[in-house]
């Protein structure tokens, strides 16, 4: 998308569209009396309410050079929080590619009231409402040729800087949407290493390394291929390394993604019914990517070290049987008491191998429990730390992103339930707080360093019906992290 700035008068502009923002507390954008007069009237005759996210469109408005208007409401200064902003300006991305436009015109300033954090919000809804699915389900040929290619601010350089920002973590987040979404014949261990490859070949601070099953067998990641065994695809295990910091020896933030292609259960076989949403198993990967993608398209000032421990998981006369017993890379034994808990067998070994990196601080993101969906439901991510001003903190910046989580807690009873008469460590817990025993087993391979896991099998994709798809949850919370 191309992206301009202008400072005509919002009277004469001429433009296919112009989006115009309006408030609850004062419905005057003041800088047209024409469109002043047309928005007071609106509202004086019930047609349009300026609560948060509401919407009208009018087609050759009265008395302005606009062949459209569309009039977005953004409720009033202190309930229009990040969270309120995601959702209208989604619903005026979409808004915009539904009409037949190639250009449209935004008044930031009536919409953003001048603040970063909104503007950025703005140019991340816009282009989260532009993506659409198209891989394996081509839109029809006569679909509506005219997109929305121009976009032209009335504003200041800044407004553009802003709204830029929040197109690259849109960029990041439909990469990771459209990860998440591709089946899993497709997206496979072996097509998310070529797809981190392709990605570090785009940026020259971005490299990137592979490891194949014959190498993670002589470093000593037998828990991670123990996932793996009964599939005919091979794991992969992938390291971006970002290097965008001044100091090249300044520590890193690390990320850890969840690559599960495709989640059976294993010999501890899943249910059918539902069964093809484990493709999704694979979205803390994509959130990895989504992630990287992002701070490499926003020329970050930071090392970044993005891990992703790929498998897919499935039932066979070679796959681990529950009882089993291996070997991880910190040389604790495991007792697999249930294949269908594998998300924290990857984890654990490339938990491990990143403590090479003297990270400044890790973040595991995992499809990891469907605990985590009864206990906080489909709107807060899971949190759990060990560290409680790292957890503060991914509090904070989550509930400022508009992509929040809750934190749930990691203490001594819970790590008991773990106990196991043939091994060191046990990898399930029993029926109780899944979410918080997962997170348990996680916790014995991060002492060496600060962490905090975010469970996101409630947030990572929204299930059945007509929405149903990736969400590109949790990338604002992360790049805002990243940046923090
Ligand atoms: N990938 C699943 C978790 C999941 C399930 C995420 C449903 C989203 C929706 C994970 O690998 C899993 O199967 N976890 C088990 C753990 C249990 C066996 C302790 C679960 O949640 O049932
Ligand atoms: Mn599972
Ligand atoms: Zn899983």
């Amino acid at each position: 998308m191309e992206i301009s700035i202008i400072s005509t008068s919002l009277t004469e502009l001429q433009t296919e569209c112009l989006v115009v923002g309006v408030s609850e507390d004062d419905s005057v954008v003041g800088s047209s009396a024409e469109l002043d007069t047309l928005i007071s009237d609106l509202i004086d005759s019930g047609d349009f309410k300026p609560k948060a996210g509401s919407q009208i469109t009018l087609r050759n408005p009265e008395g302005l050079g606009a062949k459209r208007l569309v009039l977005v409401g953004v409720g009033k200064a202190d309930s229009f929080d990040a969270l309120a902003q995601n959702d209208a300006f989604v619903g005026l991305g979409k808004t915009l590619k539904g009409l037949p436009i190639s250009e449209a015109t935004i008044d930031v300033a009536s919409l953003s009231r001048g603040d970063q954090g909104t503007q950025e919000r703005l140019g991340y809804g816009l282009v989260w409402a532009a993506y659409e699915y198209t891989t394996t389900k081509p839109k029809p040929a006569d679909s509506d040729s005219k997109v929305l290619e121009r976009l032209q601010l009335v504003g200041e350089d800044s407004d553009k800087e802003h709204v830029t920002t929040g197109m690259t973590i849109g960029h990041g987040a439909n990469l990771t949407r459209e990860l998440g979404n591709l089946p899993g014949n497709t997206c496979t261990p072996r097509y998310l290493a070529d797809q981190a490859v392709h990605l570090a070949d785009r940026y020259s601070k971005l490299s990137c390394e592979v490891f194949d099953e014959d190498t993670l067998e002589e470093i000593g990641m037998h828990c991670l291929l123990s996932v793996s065994r009964g599939s005919e695809e091979p794991a992969r295990f992938i390291i971006l390394n970002y290097q965008g910091a001044k100091d090249p020896n300044a520590k890193p933030k690390v990320l850890v993604g969840k690559g599960v292609t495709f989640d059976t259960g294993g010999i501890s076989l899943k249910p059918g019914a539902g069964m093809d949403e484990m493709k999704f198993d694979m979205c803390g990967a994509a959130t990895v990517m989504g992630c990287m993608q992002s701070i490499c398209e926003m020329d970050l000032e930071a090392n970044v070290i993005g891990v992703i421990a790929a498998v897919e998981n499935m039932p066979s006369g070679r796959a681990t049987k529950p009882g089993d017993v291996v070997k991880t890379l910190a040389g604790k034994t495991v007792e697999i008491l249930n294949t269908d808990a594998e998300g924290r067998l990857v984890l654990c070994d490339a938990l491990t191998y990143v403590e090479r990196f003297n990270p400044e601080a890790v973040v595991d993101i995992a499809t990891l429990t469907g605990a985590c969906l009864v206990a906080l439901g489909k709107h807060n991510t899971g949190l759990l730390s060990t560290d409680d001003a790292l957890a503060d903190e991914l509090f904070a910046i989550g509930k400022a992103s508009g992509d929040p989580c809750w934190r749930l807690p990691i203490e001594a009873p819970y790590q008991k339930l773990l106990d196991s008469n043939f091994a060191d460590i046990a990898n399930i817990g029993g029926r109780d707080a899944g979410t918080i025993t997962a997170a348990c087993f996680l916790s014995r391979f991060t002492e060496n360093y600060r962490w905090a896991h975010l469970d996101i099998a409630g947030t990572a994709w929204f299930s059945g019906g007509k929405a149903k798809g990736a969400s590109g949850r949790p990338v604002p919370l992360l790049v805002n992290w990243l940046r923090a």
